[in-house]
């Protein structure tokens, strides 16, 4: 299997590789230590198309590759791995528009997202639905010519800052799964309002709120699909979620490499630098070893989805590979670094603790195997081909 980049692949990493080195590394620690989301920065994001990679030029966006995208975005998560996740949802809110939406909803809501005129989110999860969002339990009610909602939706990323929002409630009160429902929410509709923000271990330049739902009053066109696909549009739109975060993850782990690899060159022990200890060396050689794999895992569940193969089981195994090792590379990392990588200093200190939300948002690690388990358990023809 060759990932040999094209010209246009390599332009992108580039590209944005520039922009995060410039526009957020230098603000990174800051804005983690303050917990600011930095909304600038975000908005240039939107305008340079990075807010609505795949979107197809028709509708305003990049019409990039999927693998384009995961390259860009591995880079800001390098600098910033709040920003990372903040480009993820943000790209994730177009798909069910884009594979969902009619024309008007394109025209209306896709266009602006592509171009970063509109910022998008994604509510899903509520305190009592996370890992089994079949279960949720915010209303829809179906009024006539307007859906009526009442409920509560928690953890939901940039909420505080979203245009828009791509909401999952319940239509159909006895029918799990089916009964689901995804319409888009503009931000000023009455009875809408922002609960906690939560204050949170890592990613703490990402913003993340409970989203309250008061009698909001929702017009019969903002309805994505029909009535009972809510838990299809929103696995759908999680399967390329869960490559944007393997990606995200990819963007850590070489970060916690690099910062590993300066350090053990620099710092002396025992009259010698550190790198020359075997103990350090295969620390550094487990890191780079499980990031290739890691990329390539990556990249190869987006070329599927490019080539517009089913992806579901590859952005499952990318995600739990990748953000696993994010966990333990940023340990080995600080360890390296000993008492200094427990220092706000440090790099390596906040990677440590942005790495740990790898594992759990946009489906835990366990969710991972649950799904890479029924993909390869129903797949009849395996272990057919030879
Ligand atoms: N694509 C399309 N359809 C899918 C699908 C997919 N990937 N996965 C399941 N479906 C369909 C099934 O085919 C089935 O349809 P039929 O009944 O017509 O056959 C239907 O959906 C129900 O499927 P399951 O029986 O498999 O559903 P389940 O209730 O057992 O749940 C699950 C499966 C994989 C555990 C799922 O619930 C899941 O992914 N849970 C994790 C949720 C999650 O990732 N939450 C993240 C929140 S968002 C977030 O974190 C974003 C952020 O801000 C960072």
């Amino acid at each position: 299997m060759s990932f040999q980049l094209t010209e246009e692949q390599e332009m992108v990493r580039l590209m944005t590789r520039d922009f995060a080195r410039k526009e957020l590394e230098p603000e990174a620690a800051r804005r983690d230590k303050e917990a600011i989301f930095p909304l600038e920065v975000v908005k240039k994001m939107g305008q340079l198309g990075l807010l609505g990679m795949m979107v197809p030029v028709e509708y305003g966006g990049a019409g990039a590759s999927a693998v384009s995208y995961c390259l860009a975005l591995q880079e800001i998560a390098y600098s910033c791995a709040s920003t990372a996740v903040t480009m993820s949802v943000a790209n994730l809110s177009t798909e069910p528009l884009l594979k969902f939406g009619n024309e008007d909803q394109k025209m209306k809501y896709l266009c602006k997202l592509a171009q970063g005129e509109l910022l998008g989110c994604f509510a899903l999860t509520e305190p009592a639905a996370g890992s089994d969002p079949g279960s949720l339990s915010i209303r829809a009610e179906d009024k006539g010519n307007y859906y009526l909602i009442n409920g509560t939706k928690v953890f939901i990323t940039h909420g505080q800052y979203a245009d828009i929002i791509n909401l999952i409630a319940r239509t159909g009160p006895d029918k799990g799964s089916k009964g689901l429902s995804a319409f888009i929410v503009e931000k000023d509709t009455p009875g809408f309002s922002i609960g906690t923000r939560e204050d949170k271990m890592g990613l703490r330049a990402s913003n993340t709120v409970e989203l309250i739902f008061d009698d909001c009053r929702i017009p019969k066109e903002n309805l994505l699909g029909k009535e009972g696909l809510g838990f299809k549009i929103a696995m759908t739109a999680l399967d390329s979620g869960r490559i944007g975060i393997a990606s995200q993850a990819v963007g850590i782990t070489r970060a916690c490499l690099d910062e590993s690899i300066k350090y053990a060159r620099e710092r002396k022990q025992f009259g010698k630098t550190i790198s020359s200890f075997q103990a350090i060396q295969w620390m550094i050689a487990d890191m780079a070893t499980g990031l290739e794999a890691a990329s390539l895992l990556t990249l190869s569940a987006a070329r599927k989805k490019d080539r517009k193969m089913p992806f579901t089981k590859e952005a499952s195994m990318a995600k739990l590979f990748a953000s696993e090792l994010a966990n333990k590379s940023a340990y080995l990392a600080l360890q390296i670094h000993g008492g200094y990588g427990y220092l706000k200093d440090f790099k390596v200190e906040r990677l440590y603790r942005d790495a740990r939300a790898a594992s759990i948002y946009e489906g835990t690690s366990e969710i991972q195997r649950l799904v890479i388990a029924r993909n390869l358990l129903k797949d009849q023809s395996y272990g057919l081909y030879d």
